[in-house]
């Protein structure tokens, strides 16, 4: 059952964010640490909006903060470890200031047992909440201010959706826009829908309520997030889909618009014949395939085949001939074979991506793969991963060089450390172009011609032409 957060219960957060005290000489400072996906990035945007609107600001360092909030990430065995390792590193900050207000938070809290591990293993850690309710924070981060014990609130049910959170974003340009949270297609290895909950799709009118927001206030680009955005809208009423939203969203005048993630098997022509129409949605599409062997696709529930993949790439490239393909790689799962992993080699080959992340299988517990028999060695995985980045490298760089002497819109965010006349963009296809500029660059859609390609960004000039924007 999908729970919409209700005015009054949003109300009462707001008497926890009037409540909440500052220090005698200054207001209170907080510092977020994130790791994991664009989800948990926009999700700390929110977190940050929220401590703002109770009167904290932000701390550039975690050793000068007075809260630090870890938002985590439990995707793989790597990404948990880190996340842990640094939350108990502040274990020892806190042994010198004693003040200091440690918080998890994000996907990894969400893992079954975690909370009783977190009460029982790390005392050090003040606070901890879910994916689920993040819009509590005013009201837990008040009680775990007032140190009357260790505030632990990991609801099970995380299907909830919380509208009208304050956010404060990363960049003035771009802007991350949820679409819809949560996953229904339980991969095998994937603990994403253990912890993120069931789908639940955003109200349209609330998601182009934020685009026109946005649009306003100067951002040039959107990205529209879901695990699956390709099943945005099924379980709202009307004739809701993501290629319709697509189309509403342009309609808002925003300059340029991506999305993440698409799943092949949910991946319709109506959706590609709109990408062909609507020149603001880039050109490029993350497609993640996992495998390129369908035995391995049965046993990870992709619910497509090698075949059926292929013909959606070529149905891509086939309206959208200029697009720029990108996907999702694992090797090692459970029981892959020399061969099997040969057809992923292969996939790679017939496909041609631009470029490709690719995973080591990492067992999650509570997922059906982590007991399957023939875990694959990790000296094996190592072995068969490196043969595929190199395969990949290999297509990155033709697919960099195919583009020396084209004409790439970019739009400009950022300027080099090293050198305040270099600035930097990516183009439609997400590559970065480095180019000579300056400071007011920065925010325009620029055409730049590329002029020479590193090893995973381009360098070219800016072209004299009219800009695009303006
Ligand atoms: N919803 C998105 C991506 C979710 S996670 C999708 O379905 O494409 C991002 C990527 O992490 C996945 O595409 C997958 O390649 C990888 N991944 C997920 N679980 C993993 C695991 N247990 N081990 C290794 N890689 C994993
Ligand atoms: Fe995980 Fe699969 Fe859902 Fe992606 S589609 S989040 S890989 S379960
Ligand atoms: Fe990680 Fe959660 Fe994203 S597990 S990849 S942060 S949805």
């Amino acid at each position: 059952m999908i729970q919409k957060i209700t005015q009054a219960e949003l109300d009462r957060q707001q008497e926890y964010v009037r409540a909440f005290p500052s220090l005698p000489d200054r207001p209170m400072t907080y510092h977020i640490v994130t790791y994991g996906c664009q989800m948990n990035v926009h999700d700390s945007e929110k977190l940050a909006g929220i401590l703002e609107s109770m009167g904290m600001t932000a701390a550039p360092t975690r050793e000068e903060a007075d809260f630090v909030l870890h938002n985590t990430c439990c995707i793989r065995d790597n990404a948990e470890r880190k996340a842990l390792g640094n939350v108990t590193w502040l274990k020892e900050i806190k042994k010198v200031r004693p003040s200091l207000l440690i918080g998890v938070c994000g996907c990894m809290v969400q893992e079954e047992g975690m909370a009783e591990k977190i009460l029982r293993q790390y005392p050090f850690i003040d606070l901890a909440f879910g994916t689920g309710n993040i819009h509590c924070l005013p009201e837990l981060l008040y009680k775990a201010a007032e140190r009357k014990g260790r505030v632990v609130d990991v609801p099970e049910e995380q299907s909830t959706l919380a509208e009208g959170l304050p956010v404060r974003r990363g960049s003035p340009w771009q802007a991350y826009v949820t679409i819809m949270y949560g996953c229904n297609n339980f991969c095998t290895y994937c603990i994403v829908p253990h912890v993120r909950g069931r789908e639940r799709s955003r109200e349209a009118k609330d998601i182009l309520r934020d685009v026109e927001e946005l649009v306003k206030s100067g951002t040039k680009e959107i990205m529209l997030l879901g695990q699956n955005v390709n099943s945005y809208g099924k379980e709202l009423e009307g004739d809701w889909n993501f290629a319709r939203l697509l189309r509403e969203v342009a309609k808002t005048g925003i300059p340029r618009i991506r999305f993440m993630t698409s799943h092949p098997k949910d991946l319709t022509d109506e959706l590609i014949e709109t990408i062909a129409e609507t020149p603001s949605v880039q050109r490029h599409f993350h497609l993640p395939a996992q495998s390129g062997n369908d035995r391995i696709l049965r046993a990870m529930n992709r619910h497509y085949d090698r075949a059926q993949y292929l013909d959606r790439v070529h149905a891509l490239r086939k309206f959208v001939p200029d697009i720029g393909l990108t996907t999702d790689l694992i090797v090692g799962f459970p029981g892959e074979t020399e061969a099997e992993f040969m057809d992923t080699m292969d996939l790679v080959e017939e496909v041609g991506y631009d470029s490709a992340f690719t995973f080591i299988y990492s067992p999650r517990v509570g997922t059906p793969a982590a007991s399957l028999p023939d875990q694959i060695p990790p000296e094996v995985s190592t072995e068969r991963i490196e043969r595929l980045i190199k395969a990949q490298d290999r297509h990155t760089e033709k697919c960099l060089h195919s583009l020396i002497g084209s004409v790439q819109d970019v739009l400009v965010t950022e300027t080099s450390r090293r050198d305040e006349t270099m600035m930097t963009g990516k183009c439609g296809r997400n590559i970065s172009i480095n180019f000579t500029g300056t400071k007011e660059d920065l925010g325009r859609i620029l055409p730049v011609r590329v002029l020479s390609a590193g090893r995973t960004t381009l360098r070219g000039e800016k072209c004299l032409e009219e800009n695009k924007d303006e």
